[in-house]
C-alpha cells in the first residue's frame, strides 16, 4: 500500500476512535480511559513513522521543508497534551475539555497533512518511492506495536506484583491489628 494510502487510513481510524468518545455517556468512565490509551498507542506510532521514514523523505524536496517544520512542531504539541491528558483522571473536571482540544488540535493538523503535504508529496515523490516508503512504514509499525505489547506485559506484571505486596502488607497491619486487640484484652500495655 503507498505511504498517503496508510497514513489517511491511520488518520481514519484515530478520528472513528475520537468520535466513539465523543458518543459516549458521561457515566462510562473505564470505557473513556480505554479509548484513550487506543488513541494514544495509535497516535504515537503513526507520529514515530511519520517522524522517522516518512517526514525525511518528504522533506528532501526543497519545497516541503516548511511544511515538515511545522509538522513536526503540531507532533510536539500533540505529545504534551497527550502527556497532559496522562495526569488527568477521566472522572476529573478538565479530561473531556482536554480530550477536545486535542482532538480539534489534531483535525487541525490532519487537514493540513491530507490536504496540503501529501498532494505536495505525491508531485515530488514518484508513485514507486510512495510505494517504497508504505512498505517501511508498516514493517517499523509492526516493529513499534510488538514492542508495546511487550511492554504492556512487562507493565501488567509489575502491576500484579505490586498489588501483592500491597495485600501483603495490608495483611501484615490486620496482623498487628489483631495482635493490639489480644493485648488490649488481655490488659497489658500497647507499645
Ligand atoms: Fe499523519
Ligand atoms: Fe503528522
Amino acid at each position: 500500500m503507498d505511504v498517503i494510502t496508510l497514513l489517511k487510513k491511520d488518520h481514519k481510524m484515530v478520528k472513528n476512535l475520537f468520535e466513539e468518545f465523543n458518543n459516549l455517556k458521561s457515566s462510562k468512565i473505564q470505557k473513556k480511559a480505554d479509548i484513550i490509551a487506543q488513541i494514544k498507542e495509535a497516535l504515537t506510532v503513526h507520529a514515530q513513522v511519520e517522524e522517522e521514514l516518512v517526514y525525511p523523505a518528504f522533506r528532501e524536496n526543497r519545497s516541503m521543508k516548511e511544511q515538515v517544520g511545522e509538522a513536526l512542531e503540531e507532533h510536539h504539541v500533540t505529545k504534551i497534551l497527550l502527556g497532559e491528558l496522562d495526569a488527568l483522571q477521566p472522572d476529573g473536571e478538565r479530561y473531556d475539555a482536554k480530550v477536545k482540544v486535542l482532538y480539534e488540535y489534531l483535525m487541525h493538523h490532519v487537514k493540513e497533512e491530507e490536504k496540503e503535504m501529501f498532494p505536495e508529496a505525491q508531485k515530488r515523490l514518484s508513485s514507486k518511492r510512495l510505494a517504497a516508503l508504505g512498505e517501511e512504514v508498516e514493517a517499523r509499525r509492526s516493529e513499534l506495536l510488538e514492542g508495546n505489547e511487550d511492554g504492556g506485559q512487562q507493565e501488567r506484571e509489575n502491576m500484579e506484583e505490586q498489588d501483592r505486596e500491597a495485600r501483603e502488607d495490608m495483611e501484615e497491619e490486620g496482623g498487628l491489628v489483631i495482635e493490639k486487640e489480644k493485648e488490649q484484652r488481655s490488659g497489658r500495655r500497647v507499645a
